[in-house]
């Protein structure tokens, strides 16, 4: 129902006030939350009709929205849209954000040019000229921006002027994309920061949100609570081939650029060689590579049990005795694997998630015993895996 305000002159003001969450910090990371895996809360979200317009818009995209007080909770595991329905993109300036997440998330994204307080002409050039700089096609017809990406590519940006919208949409979509942008001539405003903090919080590889120039890492996995010291051997072995990594004081981010080519031949030793335990997994992270290489392993004399289950991926492997020798890379199709041990299991795991098609793991009870919830912590990192129940045969 309309509503009015009825205003009388009023006394100086006095007493105290609390000042709720920032509207123009929690639309962005409310888009953003899009790009996550796992469930969001956020807290001193306030209670004013945008944040409940982008609820409206996240339902329904698919992502699941509950408030209590000001708390939210945003679920995005239901994620299955990429279109803003019309009339609530209307309704306000922020749903241009959902542009950048839709595209980071599925490389499509469909909106009504965006609505909010008439303060000027407010187009959206910058933004879909950053779109395009990463590689995405985006049209306006009609009054709709279309945007379209089979893949996105990190790019140096340079925004025409500090626009915040401009530099949050880049932010977002640059998340989305292979390699690293830059964005030089971003707005500065604490909201910018704001979002930056959220996404760095959600595991995102980003530095100076809030200064005129924004370091994006796409596609890069960060490892918290991580011991980098103890991982040298195998962040070593991860650089050659031809990915970066980046370690904090407990942790490690890492990122490929380009195609992952095969690492120097390794050699499993006791520390501070390479570990045994890491290289099934390695192993397992090299089938994809470019070029040939091999793993020799000196601790265990039957530690390449999952060497013949690889092979029923299509993976060009040969043995002899304790060396393995990867051929090349193949193109994996989907098989029946049995983890025979608990990093041979984790092994196929991502073998099979390189594989085309779905794969079956027996044996999970090996990779049960010594990762705690590796299904969710896969899924929440964007692998597609879940555990079902193997009918018993009487
Ligand atoms: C955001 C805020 C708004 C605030 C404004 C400036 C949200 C939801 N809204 O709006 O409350 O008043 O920042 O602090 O956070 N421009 C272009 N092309 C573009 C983008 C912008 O020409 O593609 C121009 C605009 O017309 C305007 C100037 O750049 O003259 C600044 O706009 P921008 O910083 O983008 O503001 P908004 O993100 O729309």
């Amino acid at each position: 129902m309309p509503a009015a305000l009825l205003v009388s002159k009023s006394p100086p003001l006095c007493g105290e006030l609390t000042v709720h969450g920032a509207k123009n910090s929690v639309l962005p990371i409310l888009a953003a939350t899009l790009l996550c895996r796992t469930p969001c809360v956020l807290h001193n979200c306030p209670d004013i009709l945008d944040v409940t317009h982008t609820l409206q818009i996240l339902r329904h995209l698919g992502c699941s929205c509950e408030r209590s007080g000001s708390t939210l909770s945003i679920d995005p595991r239901g994620f299955a849209e990429n279109a803003v329905p019309p009339a609530l993109a209307g309704s306000m300036r922020a749903s241009s954000l959902f542009l950048g997440a839709l595209l980071a998330r599925t490389g499509a994204a469909a909106l009504t040019l965006p609505g909010g307080c008439p303060i000027g002409a407010r187009p959206i050039d910058y933004h879909l000229q950053a779109f395009r700089a990463l590689g995405a096609s985006a049209e306006e017809e009609g009054g709709t921006v279309r945007c379209r990406a089979d893949r996105l590519h990190g790019a140096r940006l340079r925004l025409p002027g500090p626009s915040v919208g401009a530099t949050e949409n880049a932010m977002l979509a640059a998340l989305g994309a292979d390699g690293c942008t830059t964005i030089e001539n971003a707005a500065c405003e604490p909201e910018i920061a704001d979002l930056g903090a959220f996404l760095c919080a959600c595991g995102a590889d980003l530095r100076g949100a809030g200064t005129p120039r924004i370091e994006i890492e796409g596609g890069a996995l960060t490892l918290r609570r991580a011991a980098p010291a103890s991982c040298a051997g195998v962040i070593e072995v991860l650089g050659q081939c031809g990915c970066r990594i980046r370690c904090g004081h407990d942790t490690i981010s890492i990122h490929r650029q380009g195609p992952l080519t095969a690492c120097r031949p390794v050699t499993a030793r006791p520390y501070p060689g390479f570990p045994t335990d890491a290289m099934p997994v390695l192993l397992a992270a090299q089938l994809g590579a470019q070029g040939k290489t091999s793993f020799t392993e000196t601790i265990f004399e039957n530690r390449f049990l999952y060497v013949q289950e690889l092979q029923k991926l299509g993976a060009k492997l040969s043995q002899d005795g304790r060396t393995v020798r990867l051929q090349g890379a193949e193109p994996l199709h989907a098989a029946r694997l049995h983890a025979g041990d608990l990093r041979g299991g984790a092994a196929l795991v991502l073998g099979a998630m390189q594989a085309e098609g779905e794969s079956t793991i027996f044996g999970v009870k090996h990779i049960q015993r010594g990762y705690d919830n590796l299904e969710a912590a896969l899924q929440s990192a964007g692998a597609r895996l879940k555990t079902v129940e193997i009918p018993i045969k009487v």
